[in-house]
């Protein structure tokens, strides 16, 4: 059986894609497990109303997705304006800030979404905050190059912020994203002004790109436990 934690994740990618997909959208696909019913839902849409849709990817992941469903796979060297960026989030606040890179894909993420003239979020109801930091407790996900991971650790420090080099599950040593680097996800106690982290954060040198995403969402749509979005 679906869980409820599915059904909602289901019910606000479907709501996504009918609202904001049309005939010849370009198109931005996120990550993560959201996505996967977006792309689902996406392709049924090309397929019964015969939709001319280009998709880009922002990871291995989505592009793989693409793929199996048939779709038309694109990239940013091709098309580099994108009408609408579907994604999820790992958190989401009223001013729609948010916390992605659960999965390590926030580089190529921020990328797409900056080529998109919008950014609409698909999410569960757990992802729904008034304050980041309320429901997502990892931490803010940061690409590093592999060898600056000490020195900015120690930087992150010295703002605040409680750093942890983020570890594979299934092999000795750490995660390495899409793009050859590390992930260090930064927790913090106290909710900060996002906009100045972001920059403070992306000023110090070693530092790929972060998980904050501050003035990107246009929209948000969240599946609740009730079955409404
Ligand atoms: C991938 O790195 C992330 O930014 C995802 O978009 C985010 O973690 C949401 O993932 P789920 O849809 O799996 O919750």
């Amino acid at each position: 059986m679906t869980s409820q934690v599915e059904q909602a994740k289901d019910a606000a990618a479907l709501r996504a894609v009918r609202e904001h997909v049309y005939d010849g959208c370009r198109l931005g696909v996120g990550s993560g497990s959201t996505v996967v019913y977006a792309v689902k839902h996406l392709a049924e849409l090309v397929t019964t109303a015969g939709l001319n849709v280009t998709c880009v990817p922002t990871s291995f992941q989505a592009r793989q997705l693409i793929i199996e469903h048939g779709l038309h796979l694109s990239d940013l060297s091709q098309t580099p304006e994108l009408d609408v960026v579907i994604d999820g989030a790992d958190e989401c606040d009223p001013q729609l800030n948010l916390i992605k890179g659960g999965g390590g894909c926030q580089l190529q993420e921020k990328i797409v979404a900056a080529c998109g003239k919008k950014m609409v979020v698909i999410a569960d109801y757990r992802k729904k905050s008034q304050e980041l930091g309320e429901q997502w407790k990892k931490g803010i996900p940061i690409e590093v190059v592999p060898m600056a991971y000490v020195p900015v650790m120690n930087k992150l420090r010295s703002y605040g912020l409680e750093p942890v080099l983020r570890m594979a599950q299934s092999k000795a040593g750490p995660v390495v994203t899409d793009n050859s680097n590390f992930v260090v996800d930064a927790k913090f106690t106290a909710p900060h002004n996002w906009e100045l982290l972001e920059t403070k954060l992306c000023r110090t040198p070693g530092v790929v790109e972060t998980g904050l995403f501050v003035g990107f969402a246009s929209v948000a749509y969240f599946g609740m436990k009730d079955g409404s979005v």
